[in-house]
């Protein structure tokens, strides 16, 4: 083979050897450049070839020497640089965030009001929100043409034949569990109610309560104070106080609205409370012995109270939420506030 053919060897040799890491661009130094590689073999086989010819194959095997040195450094450079930039990732940086969401604040606090409950016993039940006259009304001792029934304006709608009632008050589900069990009760029911209310800040067409209900023998006024304060407590805090004003609902006897200190200036008046140191957050009474008739319960074994609260409320006291709206208008701008709630 003539020294042409060789350098054509070699050249095609050269260009085919793989150099994708450090290892192997070196491998190719040794055996292509280095002191005992292919080119310095070549040039010494230059003293073989005849005079005449000498310089001519000199020149193609400088060339290829030439070639195969710019190929090492380019290769070399490439090699380094993608080293460098691996080298500039830190990986001790913290990852991308992921996003999760985040309850709503209507659903943290309704999680809270039943975990309170539950730790003294309360089960949790549930009833339907299109309802029918003698749960949301009759039931509950509202009679017919009674004018309590406007106390609460309501959505009337068709099923089938029957009008129904969008349920008013959660209180429906009270007699749903009476009709159903026998005592001892103990149980609250969550849920979604509606009202023919134009909306505002303060008013909404739907919106959640808690109704809670208890049923045994000998249940008494004294019995629901101490609840309802125990509830106030751990959802306000130790320093929590509670007042009980008399008041009027047709399912209890005798009746009253409960107020709680002022979350926000602890009893000494702000405007939150409108400088009284208290602010409203439930109805309550002992059932009605009508109510117990109603619902199949013997009124002369059993007594029982009943409560309600807006859930709502309890949040607007804890958040500071001042317009019922922003509860369902999906904004996440407010939604996000909640995050780190849970
Ligand atoms: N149902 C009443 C309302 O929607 C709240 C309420 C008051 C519920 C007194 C009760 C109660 O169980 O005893 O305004």
């Amino acid at each position: 083979m003539d020294i042409k053919q060789k350098v054509e060897n070699l050249q095609s040799e050269i260009e085919k050897f793989e150099i994708s890491n450090k290892e192997q661009l070196e491998s190719f130094r040794i055996k292509f450049i280095g002191s005992k590689g292919a080119l310095k073999e070549l040039f010494s086989e230059l003293k073989n070839v005849p005079n005449e010819l000498k310089k001519t194959a000199g020149n193609i095997i400088n060339s290829l020497k030439q070639q195969t040195e710019e190929l090492y450094s380019a290769k070399k450079e490439a090699l380094e640089m993608a080293y460098e930039k691996k080298e500039s990732l830190d990986f001790s940086r913290p990852g991308e965030p992921v996003e999760i969401g985040a309850n709503h604040p209507i659903s943290l606090v309704r999680s809270e009001i039943i975990s309170i409950f539950e730790r003294i016993g309360y089960t949790v039940s549930e009833g339907p929100e299109i309802e029918d006259d003698w749960h949301n009304f009759s039931a509950l001792n509202f009679p017919p043409e009674h004018p309590a029934r406007d106390m609460q304006d309501t959505f009337f709608v068709e099923q089938g034949r029957q009008e129904m009632a969008l349920r008013t008050h959660t209180s429906s589900v009270q007699v749903r569990v009476m009709e159903n069990s026998t005592p001892p009760i103990r149980t609250i029911s969550p849920g979604r109610v509606y009202r023919n209310e134009a909306i505002s800040a303060r008013a909404h067409c739907f919106f959640h309560q808690v109704e809670g209900l208890y049923i045994d023998k000998d249940v008494s006024f004294a019995d629901l104070k101490q609840t309802l304060l125990y509830f106030a407590k751990e959802l306000f805090g130790e320093k929590a106080q509670i007042r009980l004003r008399p008041s009027y609902f047709p399912f209890t006897e005798p009746s009253a609205e409960v107020d709680v200190s002022c979350t926000i200036c602890s009893g000494k008046g702000c405007n939150v409370c409108k400088y009284t140191g208290w602010l409203e957050i439930l109805g309550c009474g002992m059932v009605d012995p009508n109510v117990l008739e109603a619902c199949g319960i013997d009124s002369e074994e059993f007594t029982g109270f009943a409560f309600g609260m807006g859930i709502e409320r309890i949040a607007q006291l804890k958040y500071r939420v001042n317009d019922l709206r922003l509860y369902s208008e999906n904004d996440l701008r407010f939604l996000k506030q909640f995050k780190s709630a849970h």
